[in-house]
């Protein structure tokens, strides 16, 4: 497979919070990445900014670090690094004052892209904005960039679109879910709407539930004050998986186009319905038992050192969407931190064929389902009922339809870029597509508080459960009450 990248003009970017952890550890080295494979036209700036009062040379040796650290050593080519190294510049910048706006300024050539990158706090995004503006740095064609999370309810969302509206055009405003960056999460619109296979059976009639599972066996030790004030819920239901159930669940868009994809996106979020607590089920994990073992895996209260916390680590819950095509189509999610393992799929499970002529098949019938593995080993799966093979008769079995990416796509395939070298280079280019709407995130946050306000009004504790397990096990009986069971996470 030949790899095609799309030549972008000379940019400058400028990182606030280049000295920080998502900027050391994703975004310096997905843009070193994509300056290998030749998108980082000469001429372009990165520059840096941050409240550390530190030299450019120093800047540019935290970012070499960083390479030699979070990029593959077959990438590690010295001589490239150099010259990566020479495009970066850095300025010590006060968000909340003067200092560093004029040496800002004069390092930003208007006559070229530019876009500013907030990995930073969201408490500074406004004063952010503003300074861009008052300082005359940012143009009408800049754009900036906003991390999650973008607010934790509806209002403190409204604020925050509110405060950046007042400096800049929607247009201008790109806001990360990285989900969307994901190369397989893209993915899911190639196969929908790529294909003519399967949206004629993409509805209720044929297809019995969805099942969306996110789950990762880190807890949240070395985070777990930032992560006690969000649990599950704000941390991924309301941005990561809700962009994966809108991919499932949407129109097909008249057109692969910004609005014209975020439209159908905030349609299927507008239609979900109100979730009730008997459909959903928290959990919390466990740590190991204490004993004389140095290295024990600490539970939940410990590593978010609270020991009071009701905050959820795991949450299953069961979605209905109130329009034509998923009328009667539940779909169910389910998210946890220290879980068996590390894997992110979307299992589609279709209906029964309406009338069964293989009486010796008798009991060996089992639904089609399609699996799509966002991660690990990226792919799709297709279980497909065929003749056992043999006399005697016609008896079936489910066999799989197995494809890898990486060996259907070859070298291509085995390389696939890391989610924010994606959406970076969209941003210079100007792409919204893989963006939120201010909209869209407002409609997420619109359905998610009422479930929080609920859990917050009844004082609802999460139930605990053993690490390296599915979760808890109330949450399999939110799928066996309906007849239906989750896929096993391994
Ligand atoms: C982040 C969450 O947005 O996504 C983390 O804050 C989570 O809690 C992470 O671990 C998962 O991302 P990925 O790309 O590892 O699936």
């Amino acid at each position: 497979m030949v790899s095609r990248v799309i030549p972008v003009e000379p940019f400058d970017l400028v990182i606030f919070g280049a000295t920080g952890d998502l900027a050391n550890r994703k975004i310096f080295p997905g843009l070193f990445r994509r300056f290998l494979s030749g998108q980082i036209p000469d001429g372009s700036r990165m520059i840096g900014a941050a409240r550390t009062e530190q030299s450019r040379e120093i800047f540019q040796d935290q970012i070499r670090q960083a390479i030699r650290t979070f990029v593959k050593p077959d990438k590690q080519d010295a001589k490239q690094i150099e010259t990566f190294i020479d495009c970066l510049h850095y300025v010590a910048i006060d968000a909340r004052g003067d200092a560093g706006w004029p040496e800002l300024k004069e390092l930003i050539r208007p006559d070229v892209v530019n876009a500013f990158y907030f990995s930073v706090a969201p408490a500074l995004f406004g004063d952010l904005a503003e300074r861009l503006k008052t300082h005359a740095i940012a143009g009408s064609d800049a754009r900036i960039v906003v991390e999650k999370p973008f607010g934790r309810d509806l209002a403190s969302a409204r604020a925050l679109n509110k405060s950046l509206a007042e400096y800049f055009e929607e247009q201008q405003i790109y806001r990360i879910d990285h989900y969307l960056g994901k190369e397989t999460v893209q993915n899911l619109m190639a196969v929908r709407f790529a294909n003519i296979l399967f949206e004629p059976i993409w509805n209720s009639q044929y297809i019995d539930h969805v099942q969306i599972t996110v789950a990762e066996t880190v807890g949240v030790g070395g985070r777990g004050s930032y992560y006690d004030k969000s649990g599950a819920m704000r941390d991924m239901v309301q941005n990561h998986m809700m962009q994966l159930l809108c991919m499932i669940a949407m129109e097909p868009p008249y057109h692969f186009d910004p609005d014209a994809v975020r439209d159908e996106k905030l349609k299927v979020i507008r239609a979900l319905q109100p979730v009730p607590a008997g459909d959903i089920v928290r959990g919390q994990y466990l740590g190991e038992p204490r004993d004389d073992k140095t290295e024990r895996m600490p539970g939940y209260l410990e590593d978010s050192e609270n020991p009071e916390s009701l905050t959820e680590s795991y949450l299953a819950m069961r979605v209905n969407i109130a329009n034509w095509r998923w009328k009667n189509t539940p779909f169910y999610l389910r998210t946890g931190k220290r879980l068996r393992a590390r894997t992110s799929e979307i299992a589609i499970t279709f209906k029964e064929p309406p009338h069964s002529i293989f009486d010796e098949a008798e009991g060996t019938w089992q639904p089609n389902q399609l699996v799509i593995r966002l991660q690990p080993n990226e792919g799709m799966n297709l279980k497909m009922m065929i003749k056992e093979p043999g006399p005697g008769g016609m008896r079936l079995v489910q066999v799989p339809l197995d494809m890898s990416f990486a060996e259907a796509l070859g070298e291509g395939g085995a390389d696939m870029p890391d989610a924010y070298e994606r959406l970076i280079m969209d941003v210079i280019r100007g792409n919204q597509t893989l963006f939120m709407r201010g909209d869209e995130v407002e409609a997420a946050w619109a359905w998610t508080d009422p479930i929080i306000a609920d859990w917050d009004a009844r004082g609802d504790k999460p139930r605990p459960y053993d690490s390296g397990t599915s979760g808890p096990d109330d949450a399999l009986m939110l799928m066996h009450r309906d007849g239906r069971r989750w896929r096993h996470i391994k």
